[in-house]
């Protein structure tokens, strides 16, 4: 595996921090401490200028660069080096004065006054306008900096906007899809409940005030929404690359599975992926457990959408201002998250932010360096002891984890399938489906992306698609054929029951070629009320089906479990089918979580797909890898508060002190060991 490199001019493992000089232009002297205190921090990175918008251009037209020269300069001076954001993400306030229209309107179609951040409107042309002039200025004054490597794109991109302009550019970017009204009509299916549209004015996004019973039309404005944000990513893009063709560039996203934008569709065009992590620590085992596991979907969500390593642009030191309960990390805690992201390909660990502000809505969110000022705090310290070890740890910078499980997540699907009305209409649970398979893998240290439907599936032995309720005809060749040539399928209830237009694929469930795949025929759902339980015979006894049982029919696949009550009782619950030189397994019914891990560990072992590292882990650790064409890294990690014991398959040595690893031993509570093995 030849290595990728997020940023390919500077192959050094990053440990950073946003950083608002801006913020302290009265405090000179704070401001030499902070280069003081940065290097102190084992720090060797510092992303600039995210909200400084009326710093560096207080009045229209009128430029003042000063504070960002200063700290380019002594940034670089300090050897750290620089990610420079475009201001984009909060204008000051003469942009909204003067041009209005930039001003957002909510769902009830009443525009916002100016406030908080994140708030324009990305179709409105005057933003676009102000946005490239203040980034071509930033672009032409720092593109010779020495301390420039790469670019930082607005910030954590979110949110709708009702607008006049968004509206008109919704019905332009629905005209361009469906050519003519007729059309529309019939792929929305406006028939129901007379809702044919006779002109395309006629159209609304939809509003609680107003449409928002026809599912096609949401769908559409969902993606609408995104193509727009991402089409003024790609502005911002264009103009910073038109000046700076060689400086990478990224835009920090949220947690992955953010419900408004297609992420995967958002990072096409970015050179690498950034994403905030800002896990929920509960200081209890069991929850923490579950929270490494979601935060460790989140990464491997993140290195999927471009396949190459990624930033983590932006984390807590301590605990962050805007949780319900913000509770600090224990110690120790704070090393063993920030090497979590670099487990799952991250190549920089970096946080939010380096100096706690003395006023304002986050004064109170962890920082590098706190109100207190020194280098004393318990934190401090953390942070720089993180640091001397990740400042060693250049040699896994561009390394990949060899993935050859894949689980689907699919926006358009979560979308259709959210806002079906059917099953249970307010919560489908995807995504806690989808954690559950990913859960059986983290469990067993397994390496995984997170693919669309744009990805080749090829690359795969083993996929997972839960609740994959949207396939498209093009999909559904895709999966067979992906099948055909000898892989492996795994899906589950409410597979492909609608196209990618939102329409009913007829001819049976699993629709898209996907019946003859599975050699099954879904006839029905029954969605159950929460306390009530369906009980399945598997082969390895009885199981309680909750949420959702499936009635299927067998067309040629062989059953695995049944159900054995109800008035089902004898129909099957899960199936294998053989097909082409693959297998496709069908389970049928929601469980709680123990036929999952059967059906997986079967799977597994039919694959031969085990941990890089051992056959069995402890609950709790886990084993995740990274590597290029001569070695392979394995980052051992325990997130329970107890010792747990190991036992490698091989040998390894420990990149820290060379020391050899082959045989048992001890890996302590919130331990890291990162281990290396030279291939051949
Ligand atoms: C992020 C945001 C930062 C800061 C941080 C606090 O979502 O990008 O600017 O607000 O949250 O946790």
């Amino acid at each position: 595996m030849k290595r990728e490199y997020a940023i390919p001019k500077y192959q050094h493992m990053i440990h950073g921090c946003d950083y608002n000089p801006d913020q302290w232009q009265n405090y000179p002297e704070i401001l030499n401490e902070d280069i003081r205190l940065f290097k102190l921090a084992n720090l060797n990175e510092m992303t600039l200028g995210i909200f400084s918008w009326a710093a560096l251009e207080p009045e229209e037209g009128k430029f003042d660069f000063s504070f960002l020269d200063k700290a380019m300069d002594d940034v670089y001076a300090a050897g750290g080096r620089v990610i420079l954001a475009t201001p984009s993400g909060s204008r000051p306030h003469w942009l909204s004065d003067k041009y209005p229209e930039v001003l957002r309107y909510t769902e009830n179609f009443v525009q916002r006054k100016y406030g908080r951040r994140h708030n324009h409107c990305y179709t409105s042309e005057n933003y676009r306008e102000k946005v490239r002039i203040i980034d071509t200025k930033l672009a032409e004054r720092y593109k010779d900096h020495p301390a420039l490597i790469a670019w930082h794109i607005s910030n954590e991109l979110s949110g709708e906007c009702y607008c006049p302009l968004c509206q008109q550019a919704f019905r332009d970017w629905l005209k361009n899809k469906y050519k003519t009204i007729d059309n529309l009509n019939h792929i929305w299916w406006n028939g129901f409940w007379a809702h044919n549209y006779s002109d395309w004015s006629q159209i609304d996004p939809p509003s609680n005030i107003g449409e928002n019973s026809v599912h096609a039309l949401k769908l559409d404005w969902k993606r609408f929404v995104t193509e727009q944000t991402s089409n003024f990513l790609e502005h911002e893009i264009a103009t910073v690359k038109a000046v700076t063709p060689n400086i990478p560039v990224t835009t920090n996203l949220m947690m992955s599975f953010y419900d408004v934008l297609d992420y995967r569709r958002v990072n096409k065009n970015v050179d690498f992926s950034s994403v905030d992590i800002y896990p929920k620590w509960k200081g209890n085992d069991a929850d923490d457990i579950n929270v490494a596991i979601e935060t460790a979907l989140d990464y491997d969500a993140t290195r999927s959408y471009k396949h190459k390593p990624f930033l983590l642009m932006e984390s807590a030191p301590g605990a962050p201002n805007w949780f319900p309960y913000n509770r600090l990390t224990r110690a120790g805690q704070h090393e063993l998250v920030s090497m979590q992201s670099v487990a799952h390909g991250a190549d920089s660990v970096q946080y939010f932010q380096f100096r706690k502000c003395r006023g304002g809505f986050e004064k109170f969110h962890g920082a590098v360096v706190d109100h207190e000022g020194s280098e004393n705090t318990r934190i401090f310290k953390e942070i720089s002891a993180l640091g001397k070890k990740l400042l060693n740890l250049d040699e896994v910078v561009g390394t990949m984890p060899d993935s050859r499980v894949a689980i689907i997540h699919d926006w358009s699907n979560k979308w259709a399938l959210d806002d079906a009305a059917a099953f249970y209409r307010r919560d489908k649970k995807l995504l806690p489906t989808v954690t559950q398979f990913y859960k059986s893998l983290w469990t067993r240290g397994i390496d995984t992306d997170i693919i669309g439907f744009e990805d080749d599936f090829a690359n795969y032995s083993f996929i997972i698609a839960p609740m994959l309720y949207t396939v498209s005809e093009e999909v559904g060749k895709n999966l067979t054929k992906f099948v055909e040539n000898g892989g492996t399928l795994l899906c589950t209830y409410m597979t492909a029951m609608v196209d990618e237009n939102d329409l009913c694929h007829l001819g049976g469930f699993p629709g898209a070629g996907l019946r003859k795949v599975f050699g099954i025929w879904n006839e029905e759902i029954d969605t159950l009320y929460p306390e009530q339980k369906v009980l399945v015979k598997t082969e390895n006894g009885e199981c309680e089906a909750i949420d959702y049982c499936e009635l299927i029919h067998t067309e040629g696949a062989k059953v695995i479990a049944e159900y054995a009550s109800e008035f089902y009782a004898g129909m099957p619950a899960a199936t294998v089918n053989e097909y082409g030189k693959g297998k496709a397994y069908y389970i049928a019914f929601r469980d709680k979580g123990e036929f999952t891990e059967k059906i997986m560990e079967k799977i597994l072992s039919e694959t031969k797909i085990s941990s890089k590292f051992c056959s069995q882990l402890p609950y709790g650790v886990t084993a995740h890898s990274r590597e290029d064409d001569n070695a392979v890294y394995v980052f051992l990690q325990n997130f329970t508060r107890s010792e747990q014991t190991l036992t490698p398959t091989d040998s390894w040595s420990n990149i820290e002190n060379n020391e050899v690893i082959n045989k048992e031993f001890v890996l302590l509570p919130y331990e890291t060991k990162i281990l290396k093995k030279l291939k051949v």
